[in-house]
């Protein structure tokens, strides 16, 4: 086989708190995370030439190492031990960039998912997972994705019972944010709410939907940023529409709010369509799909 498709699904942070500062210069996080339907498309082809390179529907997202997908192939090979092996990723992005949702995190680990069918199945999940953190932060969630608890860097897994059947509505502005520079704003100033993560594992084990949107929260909220009053605003917009929880995902700029009933999400996403450069429902993905 030369050539396959993968997708590569988004993904949401239903919590996230930093429970500290590391050495490393990264922090210590907590985070629940869940897969939605929100999808890119990966067609995976090798090549003779050597090259490693990717080409998107969206002409500012670089074909070379600054795309994690790029960085995933090539640690794929190098963990394989061969060297010279070319590669061409072509991506049909459909998830928003600079959201939050893991775009680049999701293609990274559907490259190395795509590149083990490719080569029968060389690495066990939890050997793609080791690889991942080598790529970024997120990746090692992405490759089976489904429910789990985030810890470390976001690279301690601990899979979790599915999260109760639901419909998300996600909001993202025309701005994004800025990972590293939200990272810093929240060191200047100490995180004085954290989710209570406990009560949310708690709630994901009962199938208790309500209780788990309860609790759903973000400490990049709380950062001092003026961006993040268009943030609040959406999530207020969405409460309006009688979602049961609504929170910002990673550092943003996306937010979601979680609905029992189809037609609510639907409604809640009709109304900020005209003011929100991307918005649309989705529902959760189980672990593996
Ligand atoms: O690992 P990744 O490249 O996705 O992280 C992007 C940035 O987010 C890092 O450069 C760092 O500033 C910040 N980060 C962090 N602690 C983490 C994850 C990310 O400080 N656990």
């Amino acid at each position: 086989m030369r050539e396959t498709t993968e997708r590569a699904w988004a993904k949401l942070n239903l919590s996230l708190d930093v429970t500290g500062r590391r050495e490393d210069g990264y922090h210590d996080l907590a985070m629940l995370m869940q897969t939605v339907s929100v999808g890119d498309e990966l067609r995976l082809r090798l090549r003779d030439d050597g090259k490693v390179f990717a080409s998107s529907n969206l002409r500012f997202i670089p074909g070379d190492e600054r795309n994690l997908a790029v960085r995933a192939a090539l640690r794929f090979f190098e963990a394989l031990g061969i060297s010279g092996q070319g590669l061409q990723i072509d991506i049909r992005k459909e998830i928003p960039v600079g959201a939050g949702m893991g775009g680049g995190s999701a293609d990274a680990a559907a490259v190395l998912r795509g590149l083990n069918r490719l080569y029968d199945t060389p690495f066990s999940r939890a050997e793609l997972e080791r690889i991942s953190q080598q790529i970024g932060s997120d990746v090692a969630f992405c490759v089976a994705g489904g429910t789990a608890l985030a810890q470390g860097r976001g690279e301690l897994l601990r899979d979790l019972r599915p999260m109760p059947d639901c419909f998300f509505a996600l909001c993202k502005p025309g701005f994004s944010i800025s990972t590293p520079e939200l990272y810093q704003k929240l060191d200047a100033s100490p995180v004085r709410i954290h989710p209570d993560t406990a009560g949310l594992l708690a709630a994901v084990e009962a199938g208790d939907l309500r209780a788990l949107c309860r609790r759903m929260y973000n400490v990049f909220e709380d950062v001092d940023d003026r961006r993040l009053r268009t943030v609040a605003e959406i999530k207020g917009r969405l409460l309006d529409y009688r979602a049961l929880g609504a929170v910002m995902t990673g550092t943003g700029s996306a937010v979601f709010g979680v609905f029992e009933r189809a037609e609510d999400a639907e409604r809640a996403c009709e109304s900020l369509r005209g003011e929100y450069k991307f918005c649309r429902t989705a529902k959760p993905v189980p672990r593996g799909e």
